[in-house]
């Protein structure tokens, strides 16, 4: 199949590629395209066929849902059983945005959009390109993130070439994305809504719009065969680079001299090193390839850098890779999910 790559302009969209992305949408194909989260792989929710395409261009198990991607609030209504008044509270203060709710879902979502589940994920992405394409397409959009299964997600359209290349009809490049990891997941089918998966937004900010809020006790430590996270993705290796990863926490000095003496050990027995840290650590790193994730000022960066620097080290194919840990205030929580999945949960107190 040939991948059709065309760049799109998000401040003057070209409304007839989209048009012409909607249409392959309609048709049943698959379509990626870029949200303020991470690259999606979209198709046609409704169409069952269409989410299988999905499921074998990512080598995705079948029994991990997708979620369905809105532009506006009326498209919700037909797809779900019911709309609890903590979800409208939600809706109206985070969409657009990086937020995904669990509903009960409608028979108009076919099993094979939500993996055999009665509940149903849905977000309004905050991306004038993903939002103008849902539109054209005229229906809702199922979309994972745009990668190969179990690789980090896409911040890039050049990820999603990558990964996705002759598999998918067409990909819009609507420049890097901003918050760089995937939505908070809420569920709000119950009393009180539970984090399913940390995201850019947290749990203060969720609990300022309804209160208590609760968070998926699976999803805090590491997976073994008898936790069962409510999002059946949680539980599957994800974000893996391609190398050994090992995180260093503790005081910072401790942590740079530990990082220092591995990488020797390492570089000095024929091995490869990539290096994790921040702009303010740079400089005091003396072996190995050593990346920056961004300012530790800005937490944003850190997050829009993560998923880019594990591509990076999966290119140059390192051999390890050492990082400090980003325990930010705000967005760390989401951070720190990602990175100890990456990393397989090794940490090395120091
Ligand atoms: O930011 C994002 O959410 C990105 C962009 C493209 O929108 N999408 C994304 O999709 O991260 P994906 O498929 O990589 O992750 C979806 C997660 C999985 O962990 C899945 O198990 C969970 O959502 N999920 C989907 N439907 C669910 C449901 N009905 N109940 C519980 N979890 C669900
Ligand atoms: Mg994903």
């Amino acid at each position: 199949m040939n991948t059709i790559l065309k760049k799109i302009d998000k401040d003057n969209i070209d409304y007839s590629v989209m048009e012409m992305a909607g249409e392959i949408l309609r048709r049943g194909e698959m379509v990626a395209f870029p949200t303020e989260t991470v690259y999606g792989l979209g198709a046609n929710a409704l169409d069952e066929s269409a989410s299988a395409k999905i499921y074998e261009a990512k080598g995705r198990p079948s029994d991990n849902p997708l979620i369905v991607h809105i532009s506006k609030e009326e498209q919700l209504e037909p797809l779900v059983k019911e709309i609890p008044e903590k979800a409208r509270l939600l809706m109206e203060k985070f969409w657009p945005g990086p937020l995904t709710l669990i509903f009960k879902k409608k028979d108009t979502v076919p099993d094979g959009t939500t993996g055999g589940l009665d509940t149903v994920a849905i977000r309004m992405p905050d991306n004038a390109v993903a939002l103008a394409m849902i539109d054209a397409a005229k229906v809702p959009i199922a979309a994972p993130s745009a990668n190969t299964s179990g690789r980090p997600s896409p911040t890039t359209a050049n990820h999603v070439m990558d990964d996705m290349n002759g598999r998918i009809s067409m990909i819009l490049d609507g420049g890097a994305v901003g918050i760089g990891i995937e939505s908070t997941i809420v569920d709000v089918t119950g009393e009180i809504p539970m984090i399913l998966r940390p995201g850019y937004i947290n749990k203060s900010m969720l609990e300022n719009v309804v209160g208590e809020v609760a968070i998926d006790k699976a999803i805090l430590g590491p997976m073994d065969e008898n936790s069962h996270p409510k999002a059946p993705g949680m539980k599957y290796k994800h974000y893996a680079p391609k190398a050994d990863f090992t995180m260093y926490d503790g005081d910072i000095e401790n942590v740079i001299k530990a990082i220092n003496k591995r990488a020797k050990d390492y570089i000095d027995k024929g091995y490869t090193v990539g290096i994790i840290c921040s702009d303010e650590t740079r400089e005091r790193y003396q072996y190995g390839d050593v990346e920056s994730i961004g300012t530790r000022q800005n937490e944003i960066t850190i997050s829009h850098n993560l998923y880019r620097i594990l591509r990076d080290f999966d290119d140059k194919e390192v051999d390890y890779i050492l990082g400090e840990t980003f325990n930010t205030k705000e967005l760390g929580g989401a951070i720190m999910n990602r990175l100890l999945k990456a990393a397989g949960y090794q940490v090395e107190n120091v």
